[in-house]
């Protein structure tokens, strides 16, 4: 319903041919372009190291604002608008049903583009080097803590600056600019790889468009960058890029279990959907060789590319032959309409054209329009085919089907032969044929539209005879505010201008007269208005709303340090006995286990325990440190703070603790640390 109403708002301004929702996909791609092409600038620029990566960004954004500081605006706008595209795309293809059945390749293929594109932006944020990309780098690597790879914390390196090497920013530089980049471009490919003709670039006029948006939007509201990074105070609120960081906010009350959980469980949903519920399966299209000349007209027009011509193989004088894969049918029949053999003029021969679908074949067509065209009486007899997903045709079927019309189903209005129209008109089955099919980019087959328009305008074999009076055809797709998009509407005005009862032979060389579109006055204010709302939608939700990470009378503290507990038991002398059952190359007076205990940790304020847990040492024979990391979040003002640890098997009381009053000022950030050498706490207030 909103597509359907966001469509119709599009249409009016962009018509179908243009409307931007029916190049989702391929506008992506050209969002990515532009992230591409303004990137490289910036990288020219960028210095890769702690303290350059800020200055760089800052000089670009405002000593080089007129080409440096536009290029960072494009670059993060046209990842927002791809970001917007793409969830469209998604939901499009889904709405309707375009990923299910052997289309299930192209949605599964699309879930892992997902898995690059949001990582390729966040590591965009960080390596921006301000407080959000503080916020995002402290925020990814709890989240990648989670998975038990390092043996060290990853957040830990967050927390304070010497912590941070210039090697952390060339990696990330990597995985931004080469890493994820060359990922995506060798996914998009296997993306497309089971589409006929993917449309992979959108019409000059949208990319113009696009670009001419995304160029306003930079100068108008450039992209700045949000303090430098500070480790000792925490940012009150940041200026989030929901578009990329959606799931970031979660981690304030969710463990990163959760948030895994969420972004999995959402994963292996949209895997499953293809077959949630399985859809009914279709016969694929069959080859019949006998009539098959090897033309490769089917193979040109398969959607799908579920046509292949090979080498003949029944000794016939042609030199290929079609074969299907039925894997890759979709059962839209449009190779029925491309096959010249598909004639029902055959009055000898059986209708068994060189491809046809076994569920509806080219000769039970000819049969129900023979017998649908018998019951018409009137001098304008109408034939309406209507492909299955028209519901217009649904429609028409109820209001129309008087004693002048009649409805004929077929899969896709592409499936129809121009051979038939002819048929019909030359052996005055009625006076008139309506085509109904889905408009613009809706057609569940991508191309029924094209095809049919191309091959009745005889532009493209099969070509409508020239014989056939073009007056008598009329198509049924006409953009819905023209007047004419209700088939209805299509059928009574074909009617009109019908001269009944009279087949003429004349008038053979004219263009197919679609209905004429009416003069849309609003079209260049719509486009105007749709442009400038995509310009505040993208702008908008990349800094707005503010995200709030601590309230104003709040600070954070920070426990972070690795200790190792001691070894389960104490090592033992080995007895005589026990050292002569041994090898002597493994004789060794002391047995001492390698495993560890966990070291326990409390945490309180003002009395109050804020964090307590035990952390399991780490390594595969649970000899490492135990690392402990966690953040919390305590009101400003004077606290007596407390930390104590267990590293042995003790019951009550502490190994190693610390006391201290800190008055913490709003938004400052304490890390407590535990130092090797001395064996004691640290409250490290910067
Ligand atoms: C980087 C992200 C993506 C890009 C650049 C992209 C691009 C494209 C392009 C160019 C096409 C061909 C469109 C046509 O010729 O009609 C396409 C088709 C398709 N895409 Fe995507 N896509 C992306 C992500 C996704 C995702 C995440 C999904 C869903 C999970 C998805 C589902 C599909 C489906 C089902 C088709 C086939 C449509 C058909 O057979 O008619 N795509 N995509
Ligand atoms: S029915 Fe459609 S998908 Fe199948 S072979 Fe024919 S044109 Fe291709
Ligand atoms: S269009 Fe018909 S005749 Fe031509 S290759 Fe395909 S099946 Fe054979």
């Amino acid at each position: 319903m909103f597509f359907e109403l966001l469509r119709r708002f599009l249409d009016r301004g962009f018509g179908s041919e243009l409307n931007p929702l029916n190049h989702l996909g391929a506008l992506t791609i050209y969002f990515f372009w532009i992230v591409t092409i303004s990137g490289i600038w910036l990288f020219l620029f960028f210095k890769t190291s702690v303290s350059g990566a800020y200055e760089s960004v800052e000089y670009l954004t405002h000593e080089q604002w007129y080409l440096g500081g536009v290029m960072r605006s494009l670059h993060r706008y046209a990842s927002d608008a791809a970001i917007i595209t793409l969830a469209l795309h998604m939901i499009r293809e889904f709405v309707y049903d375009r990923y299910r059945g052997n289309r299930w390749f192209s949605w599964v293929t699309g879930i892992p583009l997902l898995w690059m594109v949001f990582p390729l932006g966040i590591t965009g944020y960080w390596l921006v080097w301000d407080q959000l990309a503080w916020y995002v780098a402290l925020t990814s690597a709890e989240l990648l803590d989670w998975f038990p790879v390092f043996s060290d914390s990853m957040a830990r390196n967050f927390l304070s600056l010497d912590a941070l090497s210039n090697r952390f920013f060339t990696l990330m530089a990597f995985v931004h600019l080469i890493g994820l980049p060359l990922f995506l471009v060798f996914g998009i490919w296997l993306h497309v790889l089971r589409i006929n003709g993917p449309r992979i670039n959108p019409p000059r006029v949208l990319m113009a468009g696009s670009l001419a948006a995304m160029t306003v939007l930079s100068f108008s509201w450039p992209a700045l960058s949000q303090g430098e990074v500070d480790m000792a105070q925490v940012p009150q609120s940041l200026g989030l890029d929901w578009y990329y960081l959606l799931v970031y906010p979660l981690m304030k009350t969710w463990s990163p279990a959760w948030v895994w959980g969420l972004l999995f469980g959402v994963s292996l949903l949209l895997f499953a959907a293809p077959w949630l519920p399985p859809q009914r399966s279709k016969s694929a299209a069959a080859v019949d060789l006998d009539n098959c000349n090897g033309c490769s007209r089917c193979a040109d027009d398969c959607p799908f590319g579920a046509i292949t011509m090979m080498e003949r193989s029944d000794g016939k004088a042609y030199e290929k032959e079609a074969v299907v894969d039925p894997s890759l049918c979709m059962s839209c029949a449009m190779c029925v309409g491309s096959c010249p053999t598909a004639t029902p003029f055959r009055r000898h021969s059986a209708l068994s054209p060189g491809i046809d679908m076994p569920d509806l074949s080219a000769a039970t067509l000819r049969e129900t329009i023979l017998k649908v065209s018998r019951k018409l009486t009137g001098n304008c007899r109408i034939l309406v085919f209507g492909c299955e997903g028209h519901d217009k045709t649904a429609k028409l079927k109820s209001g129309l089907n008087d004693n002048e019309t009649a409805t004929v189903d077929i899969i896709c209005v592409a499936q129809l032969p121009p051979s038939f129209i002819d048929f019909v008109l030359s052996r005055d089955l009625a006076e008139g044929v309506v085509l109904a099919g889905c408009a613009g980019g809706e057609c569940l087959y991508r191309f029924g539209e094209q095809w049919t328009g191309l091959r009745i305008e005889r532009q493209r074999d099969p070509r409508l005879r020239k014989r056939v009076d073009a007056d008598r055809i009329a198509l049924a797709w006409q953009e819905p505010w023209s007047g004419l998009s209700d088939t209805t509407t299509v059928v009574a005005a074909l009617r009109n201008s019908l001269p009944a009862g009279d087949i003429a032979e004349q008038g053979a060389d004219e263009k197919i007269s679609l209905p004429p579109a009416r003069e849309n006055a609003w079209k260049l204010p719509l486009t105007i208005a749709a442009y400038t709302l995509f310009m505040v939608i993208v702008g908008w939700l990349s800094v707005w709303p503010r995200y709030q990470l601590i309230e104003q009378n709040q600070a954070m503290v920070s426990l972070s340090f690795s200790h190792a507990g001691h070894h389960i038991r104490e090592c033992r002398k080995l007895t005589q006995e026990e050292l002569n059952k041994l090898p002597p190359n493994m004789r060794k007076a002391d047995d001492c286990p390698r495993e560890r205990l966990p070291v326990r940790i409390a945490f309180s304020s003002d009395g109050n325990t804020l964090y307590e847990a035990s952390r399991p040492p780490t390594g595969l024979w649970n000899d490492g440190e135990s690392n402990v990391y966690h953040r919390m979040v305590i009101p400003a003002g004077k606290q007596k703070l407390f930390i104590g640890m267990i590293d042995s098997r003790r019951e009550e009381g502490f190994d190693y603790s610390l006391e201290q009053e800190v008055d913490f000022l709003p938004g400052q950030h304490v890390v407590v640390e535990f130092d090797s050498i001395q064996q004691s706490f640290i409250f490290k207030v910067e």
